[in-house]
Formats: C-alpha cells, structure tokens, sequence
C-alpha cells in the first residue's frame, strides 16, 4: 500500500439526497447531505480506504445543474491534489445524471498520474435499501489498489472507464454500460479484479492547459444539435445568430445528416461556427470517410464531442 491519504471530494446528486418519505426511491432532493455524512454510513470504511481519509464538500448539486464553474473547481482541486505528495488518491461523489460527462471533462484536463475515481447512486441516501454506501465502499477499494491510474467511474460493482462509460438506464441501479468496450474490471468483495488481469493504462498523455481553463472563467459556448426525421435547418441559423461558437450534430447511423440541416450547418461552418459529427447510436463509433462534409469525432457520444470542442475552442 503507497502512502498518503485518499481525498474524498463531495459534489452532490441522488448518493446525497434525502426523502421526504423514509423509503422512497422518486421524489427526493438530490445533494442534501454533507460527504461526511455520506461516508459516515459506509461501513468498513476504513479497510477499504487502506489508509487515511479526507473529505472535502467541493460543490453540492443535482448533476443535472453541473456547469463549467463546478467543472473548474473540480479541474483546480483535482490538479492540485495530484501533485500532493500527500496524496495517494481522489473520490469524487456525484450525481449519475452527468457523471458521464465530468469524467470525460476530467480524463480530458489532467495528467492523473493517481487514481481518480468517480461514483453514484441510483437511490437515494434515505431509500430502503441505498446503493450508495455500496458504491463508495467500492470507489474507496479502486483508489487504494495497487496500480490504479487515471479517471475511472465505479458503479454497481463495474469498473469504467471516461471515454466509454454512459448512463443508459433511468432507474435501475445498474445504470452504467460501457458499450461495445465493457466495463475495465468489476469489484468484489472490495477487491478489484481487472478484465484482462491487469491494470490498464488510463492516464491522458496530453491533458488540456489547466491554466487556460481557468483562466478561462466562462466556457466557450457549444450547443448539441439532432438529426432527426423531419429536421430542419432553422435551429442551427438561430443559434448561429444568438452567437454560438461551436456546434456538435448528433447524426444519424456513421454520421448521416438530414439535408436541411445539412445545407443550414453548411452555412454555420461558413458563418464561422465549428461544426462537429458525433453518432447518436450509443454502440459502435462513426467510421470516417475521406469526402465526409464536416470533421467527426469517432469514440465520442454528442455530450463528450461538445466538450473536446469547448476545450479545443479554449486553445487548452
Ligand atoms: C443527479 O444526477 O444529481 C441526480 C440523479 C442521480 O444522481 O441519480
């Protein structure tokens, strides 16, 4: 076991929310309860950790709601603890509905040389039977094991990867799939078991400029965009026309697009507006072709796409 401490970075969602009625599993508030709380009602918290805890309440949201300023404070906190000595370790408590997201946001901006590791709930903290003590119990035996690098998300005994992981499921707890890729390894009984029976390098070899993304303050703004039976080009005009900077088109099928939307993005890209495909099938990724009318971005969902751009609009 390395020495330091694992740091445990609170940012709200369904593992810190309460009910109203004991038991409930819909209609509660999400980022109700402090990360002390949380890891309070994990039992075995220690032995799993394998060593010194420390918790920090970073941001207390409902994930719908995250933003580019938690994202900053994350990006900044993150940077800094990883270059701590004292620090072996980061957990970060989330909200399942943009965890996917923040994973990718994260992969993308640091040089995790240490275990990140982000986790969930399904159910909230009062529900009969939470899922959320399980998850950090899990999350908290990922970041003590031995050979653990990178941005990884730990939900339902699955261990994810930033780039595959999605949340497909709205209700069931195992909510999380990496796609064609399958999950990187599971846990059981608090030890991680690799798919391929060994770790698995994680880490971003070329992490965004930190210091442009805070520097920053506000994010360059990139909005997503359907291809869809019926489509017409007059919500991309309009948001070339308000001042958008960037515009990711979830096509259909390997990049497909329907001609309206075509000739008005044709139009955006003239206008200045970066312009990307990403699929809107959750399998498989776009397969690019030479004559293809706009760049793509193969491996990346609509959500992620449109984060690679914002960062590639910041110069980071
Ligand atoms: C959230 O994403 O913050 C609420 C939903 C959840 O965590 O499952």
């Amino acid at each position: 076991m390395s020495a330091g401490k694992i740091v445990v970075l609170g940012t709200g969602g369904t593992i810190a929310g309460t009910a109203l009625q004991p038991g409930a599993g819909l209609g509660y508030r999400a980022a109700q309860l402090s990360v002390q709380a949380l890891l309070a009602a994990v039992p075995g918290l220690e032995q799993a950790a394998r060593g010194p805890l420390a918790m920090e309440q970073l941001a207390q949201v409902d994930s719908k709601d995250m933003d580019w300023a938690v994202w900053r404070a994350l990006a900044q906190r993150c940077t800094q603890l990883l270059v701590n000595s004292q620090v072996r370790a980061i957990v970060i408590t989330h909200g399942t509905d943009t965890l996917e997201e923040t994973a990718w946001f994260l992969h993308s901006v640091l040089a995790a040389r240490k275990p990140v590791v982000l986790t969930c709930a399904m159910r909230p903290a009062t529900a009969l039977a939470p899922d959320g003590p399980q998850n950090l119990r899990d999350a908290l035996a990922v970041a003590a094991s031995a050979g653990v690098q990178g941005v990884l998300v730990v939900a339902a005994g699955s261990v994810h990867g930033a780039q595959a992981v999605s949340k497909v499921h709205p209700y069931r707890i195992d909510a999380f799939s990496s796609g064609d890729d399958g999950p990187l390894g599971w846990v059981e009984e608090g030890v991680l078991r690799w798919r391929h029976n060994r770790p698995l390098a994680l880490v971003n070899p070329a992490p965004a400029a930190i210091k442009k993304i805070v520097d920053a303050g506000a994010a360059p703004r990139v909005e997503i965009v359907l291809s869809h039976a019926g489509a017409d080009g007059r919500i991309v005009d309009a948001l070339v026309a308000d001042g958008t900077q960037g515009i990711v088109v979830a096509a259909t099928g390997n990049g497909t697009l329907h001609r309206a939307l075509h000739a008005a993005l044709e139009r955006a890209q003239r206008a200045g507006v970066a312009v990307r495909v990403a699929t809107r099938c959750s399998l498989g990724q776009l397969l690019v072709q030479a004559d293809d009318p706009f760049p793509s971005t193969p491996g990346l969902s609509p959500v992620k796409a449109r984060i690679a751009l914002q960062l590639q609009l910041l110069g980071a």
